[in-house]
């Protein structure tokens, strides 16, 4: 396959923590590559390196080494490439899901989703009609106007997606979105996860230690003490 046909590739990828006797490897050598609008997962076990692995694509933890290519741009080889604008290429590229939801708290479900879209230079007036789409194909429409206080733990993950994806990014990188929920609103989440790799062609990498949920994901990848197993 043409290598330019990946959204993310990652090559031989190590990350160590710390140095000299303290050092940590928690990923060693990983090599994955996920196409666009592919489903994958990583599952395994807590401490196994997962969200090392995860955010060492997501252009927030530098890479010790090995390759990172993500939609077609190299970001790292043998740590960042210099010169990057790292801030730029996340909000541009790249959607994060995180398992505590993250959303402002003083800002309602409709303002968390807009401030994704101003940041990425839309007026006012288009932010909020393109989140009220969002939300409302999120079936949240109802809930435009609440606080994330108020709000349901499938809810307020179901905005943190919103927000996430609100650009369209080619990358979407999740970390264990279902922890927080329960069986119902997790397997919603992942079918709408599902439906957007599809629709929008994005590549989709899900971490996630809850067996429950691996129905629907393309490939799987296992992580074990810092080793990827395909
Ligand atoms: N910032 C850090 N500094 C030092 N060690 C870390 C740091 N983050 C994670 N680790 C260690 O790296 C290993 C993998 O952690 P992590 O990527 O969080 O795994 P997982 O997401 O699978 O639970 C663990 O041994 C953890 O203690
Ligand atoms: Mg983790």
């Amino acid at each position: 396959m043409d290598k330019t046909m990946y959204a993310i590739e990652v090559e031989k990828l190590t990350k160590i923590y710390g140095k000299g006797e303290t050092a940590v490897t928690a990923i060693a050598d990983a090599t994955l590559q996920v196409k666009p609008g592919e489903l994958v997962a990583l599952l395994g076990p807590s401490g196994s390196g997962k969200t090392t692995l995860l955010t060492s694509i997501g252009l927030i933890n530098e890479p010790t080494h090995g390759k990172v290519v993500i939609d077609g741009a190299m970001v790292a080889d043998e740590g960042w490439l210099p010169g990057l604008d790292l801030k730029r290429l996340r909000r541009e590229k790249l959607g994060f899901i995180f398992q505590a939801h993250n959303l402002i708290p003083f800002l309602t479900a409709l303002e968390n989703v807009m401030i994704a879209l101003e940041i990425n230079n839309l007026s006012r007036f288009e932010a909020r009609e393109r989140a009220t789409i969002l939300l409302s194909s999120l079936n949240l429409g109802h809930r435009l106007d609440s606080y994330p206080k108020a709000l349901s733990g499938g809810e307020a993950q179901r905005v943190a997606i919103a927000r996430a994806l609100a650009n369209k990014p080619k990358v979407i990188l999740a970390d264990e979105p279902t922890a927080a929920l329960d069986t119902e609103n997790g397997k919603n989440v992942m079918a709408l996860l599902k439906s957007l790799a599809v629709e929008n062609q994005s590549a989709v990498l899900v971490v996630t230690h809850d067996h429950r949920m691996v129905e629907g994901f393309d490939r799987i990848f296992h992580v074990s003490d810092g080793r990827l197993v395909d």
